[in-house]
């Protein structure tokens, strides 16, 4: 499974890419407004720093506007992946972006459904929000198995991308259905290596090492 950084805080983002957790990125406007930012110089200092795709929202709702809003951000960089929301006018950015060689990522996707008409559009990426899901009581991760099923039964080529991912248990159920990316925020991907049995343990042996008396260098 891949790892999405859902942020746009550069200095989180190179803390995991230097460790090479960092397969792509992920912003939306809620984000671009948290780091305080303008959208193209963040977008650009992110893109030069990651290799992989960085999703960049366009915030018009109708097609055209869209559609200028997705090429504009797509010159900011070659691995620049336009946002759209799942709407027909999302879906229309999307077909035709997709057809002009960019990727896209639909988003706000919250049924099985919305997901098949992504992968008819040619999205590159679909991003079902599993937290939101949880917030009403309804299993965000059902959602991801439905669309596995889906997208296995015809293999469509559009990527998996759960997204609102809010716990390290989000990212290991993810994984274990199959998606192919977890977007989560740094502080859920720094949460993946905690284990009170590892602190434990690592105590344990510092203390009877200390008793030793040796050194290694
Ligand atoms: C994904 O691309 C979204 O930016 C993000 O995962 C939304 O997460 P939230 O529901 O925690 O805001």
């Amino acid at each position: 499974m891949k790892f999405f950084v859902d942020t746009a805080d550069i200095d989180a983002i190179r803390e995991l890419n230097d460790l090479g957790m960092v397969d792509g990125v992920t912003t939306n406007p809620s984000l671009i407004l948290k780091s305080g930012r303008d959208i193209q110089d963040v977008t650009k200092e992110i893109c030069d720093l990651v290799d992989g795709p960085v999703s960049a929202e366009v915030v018009a709702t109708d097609f055209d506007e869209m559609l200028s809003e997705g090429r504009h951000l797509a010159k900011i960089a070659d691995n620049i992946c336009v946002k759209v929301p799942l709407t027909w006018a999302g879906l229309r950015a999307c077909k035709v972006l997709t057809d002009e060689g960019t990727q896209v990522n639909v988003t706000l996707c919250f049924s099985a459904n919305q997901a098949l008409l992504a992968a008819k559009a040619g999205a590159t990426f679909i991003s079902p929000f599993i937290g939101r899901l949880d917030d009403i009581n309804t299993d965000g991760m059902d959602l991801i198995q439905d669309i596995r099923t889906i997208y296995d039964n015809y293999d469509f080529g559009t990527q998996i991308l759960a997204a609102s991912i809010r716990s390290a248990n989000h990212m290991k159920e993810a994984a274990l259905i199959g998606a192919d990316v977890a977007t989560a925020p740094p502080g859920v991907i720094q949460a993946m290596i905690k284990h009170p049995l590892t602190d434990a343990g690592l105590d344990a042996f510092l203390k009877d090492w200390a008793k030793t008396g040796q050194k290694i260098l």
